[in-house]
């Protein structure tokens, strides 16, 4: 493979103007930009990245270049990539891209591969799949590797998984847990940029409709709020007891999914879990029900059950494929199981992205800066990290607060004192 790989080099313009538009909207990670351009954290450092190629994505990218990093970025899911954005990357920045959208699962590894070819000495994840080919397939990598940072908590998960079973042979920080990161990016870019990608890809009026959501983490919580702000007559199912009750107490109705699946107009899966939605489930669908995926990956809804089940399959439209079934029924996948909102739309906005993409370029920092005195397990992002983002956004934004007095700090840090 030559050392890139885009679909066609002629859309960089149009894509450095979208990443320009974007970058306005992603003020935390300007002012880093600025501060790497002077001090040059990462001169030299070799990283290999596997993301979503995305406007918000390429303003990372032009972020760690500023600070001196040396960089490969690779797809993170064969649909959501932004052709133009790939082009630019590569024809204005000299970045090499390995990313097209709609490629097919071989070309995705292949393009993992091309970005590990790099030697790494810092890994940038979304979804884990390059710490998971490393230490699959290419081990003669690790000692070269500082660290990683990962993004997503499908991700994290995967991650923890390594870590309890002693697997993980280098330290990587998990971005997806930090506050600035799953408190907005999962809730609000998620609500948002879900219902974006439904709409886009259907134009359904969302007002009125059975509106499922499985799993009400911190996505599926944004996916339930945005869906209510639109008039749907929301649906959650869940199977943590806990988090469950917290549905109910948010005012949504809570049942599991083979008594909300007869009665859905819509359903999504945001669960990290696969088979959500199963052959038992596509049994007892309306004719014409939507069914779509904004998890991390393209398991959670059992598309290989639903095509045995099928006697025919056919695209209504871009990014909706119809599955007859024996009885006539009309089954709808979109996107083909994958990110909804990253196949049919653009991802989550950027003023969300600012915070997340901040936490990864300072969550990088932080590894470089620590090199050596970190162990092989999964870390968090540094609470003072953490709270300086928050700072820097609320700045931006021009949202002033209140500051504890002299008197409330030795207040809160007393014990004596009571009623
Ligand atoms: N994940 C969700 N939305 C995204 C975006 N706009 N860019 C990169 N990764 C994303």
């Amino acid at each position: 493979m030559e050392n890139y790989n885009v679909r066609d080099l002629n859309l960089a313009e149009g894509g450095r103007r979208r990443m320009d538009w974007a970058q306005r909207e992603m003020p935390v990670l300007t002012m880093l930009q600025e501060r790497y351009r002077k001090e040059r954290p990462f001169e030299g450092v070799r990283m290999s990245c596997c993301m979503h190629v995305t406007t918000e994505t390429a303003n990372l990218m032009r972020t760690m270049q500023a600070g001196g990093a040396d960089i490969v970025l690779t797809a993170s899911n064969p649909l959501s990539t932004q052709d133009d954005v790939a082009a630019a990357l590569v024809a204005q920045y000299e970045i090499p891209v390995f990313a097209i959208k709609g490629e097919d699962d071989a070309t995705y590894y292949k393009h993992i591969h091309a970005a590990l070819d790099h030697k790494p000495n810092i890994t940038m994840d979304d979804g884990a799949d390059l710490v998971s080919t490393i230490h699959k397939e290419r081990r003669d990598l690790i000692p070269g590797i500082v660290g990683g940072t990962e993004e997503t908590t499908t991700g994290v998960i995967r991650l923890r998984a390594m870590a309890k079973d002693g697997m993980l042979a280098f330290p990587v920080m998990a971005v997806n847990d930090a506050m600035t990161k799953h408190f907005f990016d999962n809730r609000y870019g998620t609500g948002q940029s879900t219902l974006d990608g439904i709409i886009r890809a259907t134009n359904i009026l969302i007002a009125g409709k059975t509106f499922v959501v499985a799993g009400y983490g911190w996505c599926g919580r944004g996916v339930a709020m945005r869906a209510k702000g639109f008039g749907a007559n929301v649906i959650v199912t869940e199977v943590d007891p806990v988090v469950a009750l917290e549905a109910v107490m948010d005012g949504f109705r809570v049942m599991p999914m083979s008594e909300a699946a007869p009665i859905a107009d819509v359903i999504v899966t945001l669960t990290g879990d696969l088979n959500v939605v199963d052959k038992h489930h596509f049994e007892v669908m309306k004719d014409g029900c939507l069914v779509c995926n904004s998890g991390h990956f393209n398991n959670e809804i059992n598309l290989d059950s639903l095509a045995e089940m099928a006697v025919d399959k056919r695209l209504v439209r871009p990014f909706v494929e119809a599955f007859v079934l024996p009885d006539g029924r009309e089954i709808n996948v979109l996107g083909e199981g994958r990110l909804i909102n990253l196949a049919a739309a653009e991802g989550h906005p950027a003023s969300v992205m600012d915070m997340s993409f901040a936490n990864q370029a300072m969550g990088a920092e932080y590894m470089l800066k620590h090199a050596g005195e970190l162990e092989n397990r999964v870390y968090d992002v540094p609470e003072e990290i953490d709270r300086q983002i928050a700072a820097l956004k609320l700045e931006a934004m021009g949202v002033k607060i209140d500051v504890l007095t002299e008197e409330q700090i030795k207040y809160l840090n007393s014990w004596e004192s009571g009623t």
